[in-house]
């Protein structure tokens, strides 16, 4: 009886592990089929525009265009397990190419390069022979030109790993696109992870030397679909110096320690509390190390009424801090939101802005033979 009983426990006991092993339910497989949708959502330089949408082990979501290598749209749960959406974007994927306003404006949620950041009235040396850059923003050249990684189409393809699933996206920028030598092939990796995170490791090589500084624009607006202007989110930067800059965003060189300004986000304070006393806003480049360094958390924003909270980590030597001084008004976004000033913030892991003219600064020249590699990491949670 005893021993009847023990065979019918192992075999209902077997049972289950099998059903939880190989036999999974409709919910399973439809959820599973869920993880990474693709769409074909359009045609831009003759190149098919696809869109993403990932989800993970708990529900986040991200939306992910191979034009622009563009986030469109990220949700994240607040402290009730509401997710709703926590970047800037919009709903149509074609607005990245035909809103007007775009081509000069935000570069919402894209990949800038070749050299993210400016590059003062766009020349350079580079191994004794001067470049010229397409001037786009005052004086000076900013986020890889007219045309940079942010309007060109990237090959694309969808991943799987333990991690979480991903996009990896490709693109060969060739010899003097933009003005800037050598052919660069550049492979941007987004992972959602099953921690909540958005991963992005970037892999590049070139064939002659040049500056290369690529990095993630994404604006985060914590309070979910864009409620309010970002000036309450809390935010703590783990940096104790900046690069000073003249009016039109170029560093002096100076590198200038946080303490006692309000440029210190040491500890946690809200976007909103001493803007008034920083010309113009946050547009700033704080630096993290000499170089590229092993990564490490820099930074965390907790938005109050939601609860959502942002940890960054980067192996990049700077950050720009950006609190969406020039939003303007001009978009209108996801959910028919209108993007006003400090409707969103980023946070743009990088080498220092200008640095081919900054001798000082940590360099960001590749060089033939050597490998571009920069991983960032937006991880969510909630408080
Ligand atoms: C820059 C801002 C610029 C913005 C454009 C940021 O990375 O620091 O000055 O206006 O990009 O969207």
């Amino acid at each position: 009886m005893k021993i009847r009983t023990l065979v019918m426990q192992m075999s209902v006991l077997g049972l289950s592990l099998l059903m939880i092993s190989g036999c999974k339910t409709k919910q399973q497989k439809s959820t599973e089929a869920m993880k990474i949708k693709k769409e074909v959502v359009g045609v831009s330089d003759g190149k098919e525009v696809i869109l993403y949408t990932l989800r993970n082990a708990n529900g986040m979501t991200v939306k992910i265009t191979n034009y622009g290598a563009i986030v469109t749209e990220l949700t994240a749960p607040d402290k009730t397990g509401k997710f709703e959406n926590v970047v800037l974007g919009f709903d149509r994927t074609d607005s990245y190419w035909k809103e007007p306003y775009i081509s000069n404006c935000c570069y919402l949620g894209a990949i800038v390069g070749r050299y993210g950041n400016r590059i003062a009235k766009g020349k350079f040396v580079q191994n004794g022979k001067d470049y010229v850059l397409a001037i786009n923003n005052g004086p000076n050249s900013l986020h890889g030109g007219i045309k940079g990684f942010d309007k060109v189409v990237w090959d694309s393809e969808p991943f799987e790993n333990t991690d979480g699933q991903g996009v990896k996206l490709s693109y060969l920028s060739r010899d003097m696109e933009e003005g800037y030598p050598g052919n660069l092939s550049v492979t941007v990796y987004y992972t959602l992870m099953n921690d909540n995170s958005l991963k992005i490791d970037y892999d590049g090589s070139i064939d002659q030397a040049c500056p290369v500084n690529i990095t993630h624009h994404g604006y985060f607006n914590l309070t979910g679909n864009a409620k309010t202007n970002i000036l309450g989110h809390e935010m703590q930067i783990l940096a104790d110096r900046y690069t000073v800059v003249d009016s039109t965003l170029i560093p002096t060189g100076e590198l200038r320690p946080v303490a006692g300004t309000p440029m210190d986000f040491n500890q946690p304070h809200p976007i909103g509390e001493r803007i008034e006393q920083v010309t113009g806003g946050y547009d700033h480049n704080y630096v993290l190390s000499d170089g590229i360094m092993p990564i490490r958390k820099i930074a965390r924003i907790k938005e109050p009424v939601s609860g959502r909270v942002m940890e960054v980590f980067t192996t990049e030597p700077g950050v720009q801090f950006y609190s969406g001084n020039f939003l303007n008004g001009v978009l209108t976004g996801s959910g028919n939101v209108q993007y006003n000033d400090h409707w969103g913030f980023c946070l743009e892991t990088q080498h220092f802005p200008d640095s081919p003219n900054q001798p000082l600064f940590p360099s960001a020249v590749l060089e033939p033979g050597a490998r571009y590699k920069h991983t960032t990491v937006y991880r969510f949670g909630i408080e």
